[in-house]
């Protein structure tokens, strides 16, 4: 973990490798292909930020790491193999600085990488002794897939509004926010109070994380993200720079263009990303965020001081702040 990484994740940044350590024995089976699929996909390192969220949430009560580490592992171990599958989705070639599983071994052979690793993940859940948390877990993954396949049904389509793409980050990114402050909260032993602030602390972070993450994708550094910059449009995600483009500027609007454009298709695509670049859309979707992120905020304001608490906050100007 980076020297920021560990600063922010304050009072758990050392048991975090616990998480680290679970995550390794991911990697161990007898199946050569499996096991080089594994080494692959688990290599690169990403911000550990869900993992974090779980220890951060059960350090506010009793903080106990034989069942906050496997809730952490399972749902970083779950995000891990929800990007693998994302990358087959939108054929993605590079992922964390590195090329995507399906860019080496093919779509066909990633798809049965990212379905072990999501069983793999739910049988590590188990080991928190929860019913409630794996229920929780599940539904969780149900949301995402659900999120990540309205996306899809979208693709190329300028009818769509805010509060659809609302609704929809709030399945493919926020619920597994929720899941890991919800989760952390009751493996912590909280009052249901503390559980349900927790949980919307994590569901409005999450969609702050993802409305900056739609923002990256037009004015972010590929090296410091990792990842390519400028691909939603030219997949036919319309983002929320680009809903707020359709709906300021709705006629004679370059994303419109250039998804009916049957030639110049890339010139299009260029025009229509520079105009988000130019035009105030971008600013306004940080304010979208930012509201998010004061929401997160008021939901943990009742919860007590202590350092825990205070890596809750920070972490909510970093979703904020960060560019990779
Ligand atoms: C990427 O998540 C997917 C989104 C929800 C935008 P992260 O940015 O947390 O990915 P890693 O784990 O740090 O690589
Ligand atoms: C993230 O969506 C995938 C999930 C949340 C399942 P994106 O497609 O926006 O993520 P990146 O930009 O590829 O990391
Ligand atoms: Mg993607
Ligand atoms: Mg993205």
């Amino acid at each position: 973990m980076s020297q920021a990484m560990t600063t922010l994740y304050g009072p758990v940044a050392e048991d975090m490798v616990l998480v680290e350590d679970l995550l390794e024995t991911v990697k161990q089976t007898d199946v050569g292909p499996l096991s080089r699929m594994l080494e692959h996909a688990l290599e690169a390192r990403g911000k550990r930020l869900r993992p974090a969220l779980v220890l951060l949430s059960g350090a506010l009560g009793n903080y106990d790491l034989n069942r906050l580490v496997p809730l952490g592992a399972a749902i970083e171990l779950l995000h891990t193999a929800s990007l693998v599958h994302d990358d087959v989705v939108d054929g993605a070639t590079s992922r964390r600085g590195r090329p995507t599983s399906n860019a080496i071994f093919d779509n066909a052979l990633t798809v049965l990488l990212g379905d072990y690793m999501f069983a793999n993940a739910a049988e590590m859940v188990t080991r928190t002794g929860s019913l409630e948390v794996t229920r929780l877990f599940a539904l969780a993954l149900m949301k995402m897939t659900s999120g990540e396949l309205d996306q899809d049904a979208a693709a190329f389509d300028v009818g769509h509004d805010v509060q659809q793409y609302l609704s929809r980050i709030g399945g493919k990114t926020a619920a597994l926010f929720a899941n890991a402050t919800e989760g952390g909260a009751i493996l912590g032993e909280m009052d249901r109070d503390t559980v349900a602030a927790l949980r919307v602390y994590g569901y409005s972070l999450g969609m702050a994380f993802q409305i900056v993450d739609d923002v990256l994708d037009f004015n972010g550094d590929e090296e410091l993200m990792g990842k390519p910059v400028g691909s939603d449009l030219r997949e036919g995600t319309v983002t929320l720079p680009g809903l707020l483009l359709l709906e300021r500027y709705p006629k004679d609007n370059p994303i419109k263009r250039f998804f009916t454009a049957k030639r110049d298709r890339e010139r299009h695509l260029q025009a229509a990303i520079t105009t988000v670049q130019d035009t105030e859309v971008l600013e306004s979707s940080m304010d979208m965020a930012r509201d998010y992120v004061r929401r997160a905020r008021e939901a943990i304001a009742p919860i007590p001081d202590g350092e825990a608490k205070r890596s809750l906050v920070e972490v909510t100007d970093y979703v904020l702040d960060r560019s990779s």
